[in-house]
């Protein structure tokens, strides 16, 4: 039986891309997903795809900036499937463009969804993992969370921090003794909607040249599969998954 059977994994950033591709992967192997993310048609959408082809799926709209939504998604889970084994910690924006456009609104709300989301949802299901002295994070940063590049300086800046708040959350676990897993997640060029959300039309002139090579969403998702089916004295730190051909 795979390790992923029956397992509960709140996905946050579930309504397109890499969260989409990640529930339809994780629910072919058996897991009671928790969808979240803003938009309810999309979350309805692939809860009806789910439950069609035999999987298991509830979702709740969720803004990951708010984080009294992000508590009752937590508590929503709880409710409906008495634990939570796994967070996919994957919402996440990247309006880039150099910093002498001034686009601090896009730098507070890349903050707020890519850091703070990312925090938000930790602090809701911690509780209820270290209770269970079991559990497993997986945080969405990027290949933009090892190298920086010019216009993409705070969607770097977010990128580490995912790294750095995976890491630091990985030790204390580990000091705690909790049984808690922690897998830092970071792709290179994947294709999905994330693209739409640079409005910086030179930027994303070149990001869209750039991702000519992106990969697709369900390889990102069969990374994350394999992180959570290992034996659960395994923790898959971190993987760098780039297209084979992407240079940077
Ligand atoms: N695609 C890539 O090349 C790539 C590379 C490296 C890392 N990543 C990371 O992978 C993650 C997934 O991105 P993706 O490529 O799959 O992009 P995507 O297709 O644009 O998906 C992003 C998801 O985040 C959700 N989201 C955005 N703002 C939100 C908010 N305030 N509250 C809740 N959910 C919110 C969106 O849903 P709603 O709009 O419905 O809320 C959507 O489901 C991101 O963290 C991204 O930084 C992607």
């Amino acid at each position: 039986m795979s390790n992923i059977q029956d397992k509960v994994v709140i996905i946050t950033g579930a309504s397109s891309g890499i969260g989409e591709a990640t529930a339809k992967e994780l629910a072919s192997k058996g897991a009671k997903l928790v969808l979240a993310a803003r938009r309810e048609d999309r979350l309805k959408k692939l809860q009806v795809e789910i439950q069609s082809s035999g999987g298991q799926a509830i979702y709740k709209v969720t803004d990951v900036t708010s984080r009294q939504q992000v508590e009752e998604l937590a508590a929503y889970a709880l409710k409906e499937f008495g634990k939570i084994d796994v967070l996919v910690n994957n919402s996440g924006i990247m309006p880039q463009a150099f910093l002498s456009e001034n686009k601090v609104d896009e730098w507070d709300k890349m903050i707020d969804v890519n850091i703070k989301g990312v925090l938000y949802a930790i602090a809701a299901i911690l509780p209820s993992m270290r209770e269970r002295k079991s559990g497993h994070v997986i945080n969405l940063s990027s290949v933009a969370g090892h190298n920086i590049y010019p216009g993409g300086t705070v969607y770097c800046g977010t990128k580490f921090a995912v790294r750095a708040i995976s890491e630091g959350l990985r030790q204390e676990e580990a000091m705690s003794g909790t049984n808690i897993r922690v897998t830092n997640i970071s792709p290179g060029a994947v294709t999905s909607e994330l693209l739409e959300t640079t409005t910086d039309s030179t930027m994303k002139a070149g990001l869209d040249e750039f991702y000519k090579v992106a990969i697709d969403a369900d390889r990102i998702a069969r990374a994350i599969a394999f992180a959570i089916e290992q034996p659960s004295d395994v923790g898959i730190n971190e993987m760098i998954i780039r297209p084979t051909v992407q240079v940077g």
